[in-house]
């Protein structure tokens, strides 16, 4: 019951040129792996003496050879045929690295039991070898007698391999390429996120100084008057004044004072260029600052804990401005939490700048009042002025630093002050 190969005659042969030929345009152009996977396939089939044939790939996620495409065979006998790695005609092939004919397949156990079943009589296989390594297996059937494959058989069936493992490279360069460009994609996205949130940050500074420069020079235009009537309230109060006058004048007085308060950290839009810039040990103004804030702490029942290195070094500020920002964020706090709370303040020294952090334990921002809180005038305090935080974002700007803010709605806010040291002077106060 032997067979011929069927190669023999030279129309044959060049019918089976011919299929190699629009295998391989089609491949060259194709990068769908299914199509080109059957387009090999059925080239083979027109040329070469089978009638069933698989083609097995490495998958080395599930650590098996399976079947990629296979030829004029049921789909459930297609599936039951896979191998472990090293097992059957695929295992033997690859770890071979070379052809295998089985010239009666009913007595070789490295054909899968559900091809014999199927009346697979004798089988080639051919490796798809790429960059030095095998790739997959293709393995060609034949039902109708033992010895159906020749040394010519073999060779045409190389070629189609060969093109096989030629399209698999490309579909894997292709993919490489392809996930290459999706991370560019993503890189490029990213950036441009970055460079508009920049501009959007420097758009928002910008508005900020115009505001401040203009409530500045107001302040400094009701500055004047202010003097004036600072000095007359106080000529009234030398007056021998009625009980009713007394009373009046106190609350004339109190509101003054609140007026000239504000006025006077409205100035601090304009003062921070002109401050005197010296080496400051940002511990000791700390230090300074909690002692003054003591007691509003104590009374809003904030426990105050400390992370504090044992020193820093000094940087050149104003001194009496890195104060000021201190207090405001220490006050917010406090505010923040008027039945008791935690404010935990914490500094260290990290590359070239000293970062400063108050995080307390109250309501933190919600996202409307975290997208205003360094503008000036934003409050959402009955007595507030919402200056606290506008000036001291300018303060910290116009000493080259940063304040930003991190936050948890529902489980406090954490305002961060930055501050470049390598702007200092060297050594300590
Ligand atoms: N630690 C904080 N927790 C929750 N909200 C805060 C905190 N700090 C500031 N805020 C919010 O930001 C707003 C602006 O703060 P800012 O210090 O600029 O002004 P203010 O405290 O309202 O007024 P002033 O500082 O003049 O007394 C506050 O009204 C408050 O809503
Ligand atoms: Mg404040």
């Amino acid at each position: 019951m032997q067979q011929t190969t069927g190669l023999e005659s030279n129309w044959e042969h060049a019918k089976a040129v011919a299929a190699i030929h629009e295998a391989g345009r089609e491949i060259a152009a194709s990068l769908d792996l299914d199509r080109t996977f059957r387009l090999v396939m059925q080239k083979a089939a027109e040329t070469l003496p089978m009638d069933a044939g698989v083609l097995f790939i490495r998958d080395e996620a599930a650590q098996l050879y399976r079947v990629a495409v296979s030829h004029n065979m049921p789909p459930e006998q297609v599936e039951a045929i896979t191998f472990a790695f090293n097992e059957g005609v695929p295992g033997w092939v690859v770890q071979h690295r070379r052809h295998l004919i089985i010239d009666d397949a009913r007595v070789d156990a490295r054909v899968h039991p559900a091809a014999v079943a199927a009346g697979v009589l004798s089988t080639l296989a051919v490796p798809l070898e790429s960059r030095q390594r095998v790739v997959g297996v293709l393995n060609l059937f034949c039902q109708t007698g033992t010895h159906a494959f020749n040394a010519e058989a073999l060779q045409l069936a190389q070629v189609f391999a060969d093109q096989a493992a030629v399209f698999l490279e490309n579909a894997r360069l292709v993919g490489e390429l392809r996930q290459w460009a999706a991370s560019l994609e993503q890189r490029v996205a990213e950036r441009t996120r970055q460079i508009e949130e920049k501009q959007a940050q420097i758009i928002r500074a910008e508005k900020m100084a115009a505001v401040g420069r203009l409530a500045a020079s107001v302040a400094h235009e009701i500055n004047n008057p202010l003097q004036a009537i600072a000095l007359h309230l106080q000529l009234l109060a030398d007056e021998s004044l009625s009980a009713d006058g007394q009373r009046h004048l106190k609350v004339v007085q109190q509101e003054f004072n609140r007026i000239a308060g504000i006025v006077e950290r409205l100035l601090d839009f304009q003062r921070p260029q002109k401050g005197q810039r010296q080496p400051v040990d940002v511990l000791a103004a700390l230090d300074y600052v909690i002692m003054l804030a003591e007691k509003q702490l104590q009374r809003s029942a904030v426990a105050l804990v400390k992370h504090l290195p044992p020193a820093l070094p000094a940087v050149l500020v104003v001194e009496n401005q890195l104060k000021q920002v201190f207090l405001n964020l220490i006050l917010n706090a406090a505010e923040a939490m008027p039945t008791g709370g935690t404010l935990t303040i914490a500094a260290c020294h990290e590359g070239d700048e000293i970062h400063i952090e108050f995080a307390d334990t109250g309501p933190g921002l919600p996202p409307e009042v975290k997208a205003h809180l360094f503008e000036p005038f934003y409050t959402t305090k009955a007595d507030g002025s919402g200056l606290g935080l506008a000036v001291s974002h300018e303060i910290i700007a116009n000493h080259g630093g940063t304040m930003t803010v991190h936050n948890a709605p529902g489980e406090g806010a954490t305002f961060r002050v930055a501050l470049p040291v390598r702007a200092t002077t060297g050594g300590g106060k």
